[in-house]
């Protein structure tokens, strides 16, 4: 056998194998079971969701939607699992977020703003690069939105990303500050004002200075959404940072004991508001800035006297 042979052999052997790894071996291995969590299709006597979603797909709306929830999603309601996608062939997961990501879309606004939008974005939401899906019938357009109004229907429970482990077992155990006290929660505040105000606001909803530089905003702490998280999960947040934005890990900057003082204190922000920060007048400022007053001589040394 020369050379040639056996580096022709080589390239095939090479090309089969990564070809199994990537691609057949996962086609095989990978079975979700079901969660039940997936999106329901009820057909009525008037609308029709599951053909709904072939318009859907025919409209190629998955250019500029998806439909999954991230780990570091804020905002697009419960996670998704893999199971939750048994039943969805071809699945909706996209790739681009053009626009906002539409998995748990189900809900959030009645029929007739979806069809509204639908037939004139800009009219519902001013400025909306969304192109007009006015050409649609009249029953393509019931079907489209009764398959917008599925989804995420099954999926009740607002559910956030689990923290791992070993804050429920290790960290929460030996926590040595009492996190439902007052004199916890002042500590907690002062932390938080050196450390946190610059980017999540001094009262906590996420309008801080530095925050309109921010892609990804700084979470809103005065949102009804944090109600539910227990001590050990704002932990594992203050501690790990979220990855995929500038919120920093601050286990390597604040000891354990300032970290458990931290969440004493975002325990106490009011959980009842829903703000968005977008605009410069929005912004909380944060400590006063007092500039000089300066007098005419000052301001231009070379003019007058002399
Ligand atoms: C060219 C990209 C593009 C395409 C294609 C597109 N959209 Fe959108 N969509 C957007 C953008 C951008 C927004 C955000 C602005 C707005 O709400 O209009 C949006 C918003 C939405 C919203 C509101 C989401 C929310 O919660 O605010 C829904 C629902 C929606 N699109 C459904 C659809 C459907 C259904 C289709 C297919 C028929 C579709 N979109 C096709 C870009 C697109
Ligand atoms: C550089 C800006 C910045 C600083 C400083 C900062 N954060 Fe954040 N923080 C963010 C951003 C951005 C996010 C991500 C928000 C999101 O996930 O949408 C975030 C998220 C969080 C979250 C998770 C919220 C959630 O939805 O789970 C917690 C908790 C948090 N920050 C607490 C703190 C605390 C406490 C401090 C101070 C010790 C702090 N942050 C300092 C920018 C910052």
């Amino acid at each position: 056998m020369n050379g040639y042979r056996l580096g022709a052999i080589g390239i095939v052997i090479t090309f089969f194998t990564i070809i199994t790894a990537t691609v057949l071996l996962p086609m095989v291995l990978f079975n979700p079971v079901p969660s039940g969590h997936g999106n329901k299709y009820v057909k009525t006597d008037v609308v029709n969701p599951a053909r709904g979603r072939q318009i859907y797909v025919r409209e190629g709306c998955f250019y500029c939607h998806t439909q999954f929830t991230r780990l570091q999603d804020r905002g697009y309601g419960p996670l998704v699992k893999a199971g939750d996608y048994v039943w969805e062939t071809p699945h909706q997961l996209g790739t681009a977020r053009t626009g906002p990501d539409l998995t748990n879309e189900g809900g959030k606004f009645p029929s007739e703003w979806q069809k509204a939008h639908l037939i004139n974005p800009r009219a519902v939401k001013p400025g909306s690069i969304m192109p007009s899906f006015s050409y649609l019938t009249n029953r393509d357009m019931n079907d489209l939105v009764a398959y917008i109004q599925t989804l995420g229907n099954q999926r009740t429970v607002h559910a956030y990303v689990e923290a791992p482990a070993e804050y429920e077992l290790v960290y929460l155990p030996k926590k040595t500050v009492d996190t439902n006290s007052d004199a916890a929660a002042n500590a907690g505040r002062g932390i938080y004002t050196q450390n946190c105000a610059a980017c999540h606001g001094l009262e906590g909803e996420g309008n801080g200075p530095n925050s309109i530089s921010l892609e990804k905003k700084p979470a809103n702490f005065t949102r009804a959404f944090y109600k539910q998280y227990p001590d050990a999960f704002w932990f594992y947040r203050v501690s790990e940072g979220v990855a995929g934005t500038r919120m920093p890990r601050f286990n390597e900057i604040l000891t354990e004991e300032e970290r458990w003082y931290l969440v004493a204190y975002l325990k106490t922000l009011p959980q009842n508001q829903e703000v968005v920060v977008d605009k410069l007048d929005q912004l909380n400022k944060v400590g006063q800035v007092h500039l000089p007053k300066l007098t005419e001589q000052e301001w231009e040394p070379h003019s007058g006297g002399e």
